[in-house]
């Protein structure tokens, strides 16, 4: 029998490309997004590139206990890949208590429907930024946590141990739950198809989103935050990583855990490539892959930024099966294709 994996958040930019993997693997999908971020282009795209006009989407606030009660009345899930939370770091250093409600309570709401159903597989979205500062680089599942740096961290410490603690309070009872924390790295790019991609409102916090956009000349130029770190360059390094690396390994860890196969009933894995790239290569590739020239200075540090982190991707390599295999120039080809698509050229 088919399983179907429920993805809160699933109109979203991680969310949505994570949907149509699924759904390419041969899972039934049912997308849930309250739309507070998007729109449902990202669902429609889903659509489209599936070609599949059956696809559940469900308008659904997970901070509603009813809602997220709802649903899981109304589907029987045998996964749920939870996305849907605030993701925007300085935003959450300003409005805090919307950033704890928001992406705690959903994720409660979410485990507790999940517990009643018998829906006994949950797989968290966390962050690198549980890592903070890191002390050693590549960092391994076992580097330790540091302070979260901002309320958004916060609460994805805070979520991977509310998850943790579930795993272990339901341990043998019958709403059983099991648990997968992937920890992303730079999430970058878009789907070859150019029919989904990531569609920030206002202006762009992330590196890529400003570099797209101010190549297609809606910014004017990009500020380049730092160029005295002490790396190679100056400029600070990151594990960009490929949306569609990234989705397939939600395909494999979804699989892992339908499959019995977990060796531990709540398992991380550090979702990267390996390969620090510094801001400057970055915005290079972009120039070279593309052929074009991008306007861009550089600009005092960015407050809260940590100087280079990037993953050792060897346990999910081993245990997942999953490797990411895009090069950088792909990716950032793919990112101009989404935003060119966007402007309708
Ligand atoms: N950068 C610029 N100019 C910009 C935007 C970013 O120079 O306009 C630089 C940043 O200073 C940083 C790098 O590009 O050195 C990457 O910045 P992003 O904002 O794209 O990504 P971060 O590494 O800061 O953040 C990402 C995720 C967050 C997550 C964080 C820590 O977007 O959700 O990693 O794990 F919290």
């Amino acid at each position: 029998m088919k399983k179907t994996v429920l993805v809160s958040g699933g109109a979203g930019f991680i969310g949505s490309h994570v949907s149509v993997e699924l759904i390419q693997a041969g899972y039934d999908v049912v997308v849930a997004d309250n739309l507070s971020n998007c729109d449902m282009t990202g669902y429609e795209g889903v659509c489209k590139i599936t070609g599949r006009d059956d696809i559940p989407f469900v308008k659904t606030d997970f901070c509603s206990e009813e809602q997220t009660e709802a649903l899981f009345s109304a589907y029987k899930i045998d996964a749920v890949i939870h996305f849907a939370a605030f993701k925007a770091v300085g935003e959450s250093v300003a409005k805090p208590v919307m950033y704890y409600k928001n992406n705690l309570s959903s994720f409660l709401n979410v485990l507790e429907a999940a517990s009643a159903h018998g829906c006994h597989n949950v797989l968290f979205s966390s962050s690198a930024t549980v890592y903070g500062e890191p002390d050693k680089v590549p960092v391994t599942e076992e580097s330790p946590r540091k302070p979260a740096t901002s309320p958004y961290g916060n609460t994805k410490q805070m979520c991977e141990d509310i998850l943790n603690d579930t795993v272990r309070a339901t341990a043998g009872t019958e709403g059983e739950i099991k648990g997968i924390l992937l920890r992303y790295f730079n999430p970058i790019g878009a789907h070859p198809s150019a029919l989904i991609g990531e569609l920030p409102r206002g202006i762009p916090n992330n590196l890529v989103p400003f570099i797209t956009q101010t190549a297609i000349g809606r910014r004017e130029c990009l500020s380049i935050f730092g160029n005295d770190y002490p790396t190679p360059d100056g400029t600070c390094l990151r594990d960009y990583i490929d949306i569609v690396d990234l989705a397939k390994a939600h395909v494999c860890a979804v699989a892992r855990m339908l499959d019995g196969k977990m060796d531990k009933p709540c398992e991380v894995f550090n979702i990267g490539t390996g390969r620090p790239v510094s801001v400057l290569e970055l915005v290079n590739s972009f120039e070279k892959v593309n052929h074009l020239k991008l306007n861009y200075k550089f600009a005092p540090r960015r407050d809260g930024d940590v100087t280079a982190i990037w993953a050792d991707p060897t346990l999910a390599n081993k245990v997942l099966g999953w490797k990411a295999e895009r090069s950088v120039d792909e990716t950032l080809a793919a990112a101009w294709a989404w935003e060119k698509h966007l402007a309708g050229k």
